[in-house]
């Protein structure tokens, strides 16, 4: 079956296009790069052997949508494409809804003309429970009012694809992630965003290599295990192969099928921390910050689900993420330092 991944260069996008391949799907990538490289092309065909089609536009563009789907023919859809930094969304919320709605007003506007494309699998999270009343979160918790744009346009996406699936008949996954961390095993592939990383694990990363000196734990008097956040941490590979797990489901012509995907188990970050130290030998430098404004105590994932109707489990411990995580950090910093060597030779040519 051809899956046309939209962001499928980007961090889960791009682990996902590995699993898909391996499992003999036929795999189209649209990515306008604004948050990837293109260089990501070349570790998926490192890693697989393939070197998937790739179109490099903005998924809003609807005529090039037109045209890819008119000489592509996708069966299916996993959207990942969109924009999803918490804080940046809460300075530039008009920049999230026009970027996240938009791309997702496209592609239904082509699964709704070209009818052999009826499933699609969207990239949702675990931030539309809020801040939950108890946990686990399962699928059956309230979807509260977000915190933040980013959080809402999820909210109001997965409504508008399940309004749309009631008329056109289309099958829909609405995978809520927990928080991905890790990269692929072979340490080709991973997330190294530019600038200062959001998010816990990349940063970690660029500690680990001494590319940014401390580790700020935002907050120590949570009422969790050691006073740290505590959150539902899975290897992007398993997240990976879930997308793969959906897609059989739709397969199924299941209609809107709602699922968590998660481990089930909450870690705190001095226990992420820990785990990073022991499973790369490593001493990382951190220190206790001030809180994070918007953050929760605690979440992680109900499992059943996902275990019963997609058959999901997970075969990565964080410790595997830990060591897939440096291994690739210290991949980038190589690849990175030869670019620039070389940046330095062009420039002592001329
Ligand atoms: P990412 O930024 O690494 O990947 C997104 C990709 O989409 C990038 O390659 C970017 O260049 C591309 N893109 C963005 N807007 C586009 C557009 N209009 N047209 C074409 N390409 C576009 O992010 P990620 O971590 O891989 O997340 C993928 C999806 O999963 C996102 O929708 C995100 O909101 C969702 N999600 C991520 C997390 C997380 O913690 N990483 C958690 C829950 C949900
Ligand atoms: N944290 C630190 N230091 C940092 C960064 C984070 O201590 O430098 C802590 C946070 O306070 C939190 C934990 O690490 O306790 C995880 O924070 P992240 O920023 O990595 O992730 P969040 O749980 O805040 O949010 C992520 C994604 C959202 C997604 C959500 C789903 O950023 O898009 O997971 O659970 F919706």
């Amino acid at each position: 079956m051809k899956v046309l991944v939209t962001g499928g260069l980007g961090y889960i996008g791009s682990h996902t296009v590995t699993t898909l391949i391996e499992n003999g799907y036929e795999v189209v990538i649209v990515d306008n790069l604004s948050n990837s490289k293109i260089e990501v092309l070349d570790s998926i065909y490192a890693i697989t052997g393939v070197r998937p089609a790739f179109y490099q536009f903005d998924v809003r563009d609807e005529q090039k949508l037109d045209e890819l789907f008119e000489k592509e023919t996708p069966e299916a859809i996993i959207h990942f494409a969109g924009f999803k930094a918490v804080g940046e969304s809460c300075q530039e919320p008009l920049m999230y809804y026009e970027n996240n709605l938009g791309s997702t007003f496209s592609i239904l506007k082509m699964m709704k003309k070209y009818k052999v494309c009826n499933k699609i699998v969207f990239s949702s999270s675990a931030t539309v429970y809020g801040v939950p009343d108890s946990v686990p979160l399962t699928e059956s918790s309230p979807i509260k009012e977000a915190t933040n744009p980013y959080g809402q346009t999820k909210i109001m996406i997965e409504k508008i694809l399940t309004d749309f699936a009631k008329v056109e008949g289309t099958n829909v996954a609405l995978l809520r992630y927990f928080n991905p961390i890790g990269a692929h095993t072979t340490g080709l592939l991973g997330e190294d965003p530019n600038g200062l990383p959001n998010n816990i694990f990349p940063y970690l990363n660029k500690v680990a290599v001494g590319a940014l000196p401390i580790l700020n734990v935002f907050g120590d008097d949570y009422e969790t295990v050691d006073g740290t956040g505590v959150r539902d941490y899975i290897h992007v590979m398993d997240l990976a192969e879930g997308h793969v797990l959906a897609l059989k489901k739709l397969e199924q012509d299941c209609g809107v099928f709602v699922c968590n995907l998660g481990t089930g188990k909450g870690t705190s970050v001095l226990e992420l921390v820990a785990a990073y130290e022991q499973a790369n030998d490593i001493k990382i430098n951190y220190q206790i910050a001030p809180r994070r404004a918007g953050d929760i105590a605690e979440n992680y994932a109900g499992t059943e689900k996902a275990k019963n109707e997609l058959g999901f489990e997970c075969k990565y411990s964080i410790k595997d993420a830990c060591g897939d995580g440096y291994r690739f950090q210290i991949y980038s910093l190589f690849v990175q330092r030869i670019k620039s060597k070389n940046r330095e030779k062009e420039v002592v040519q001329e």
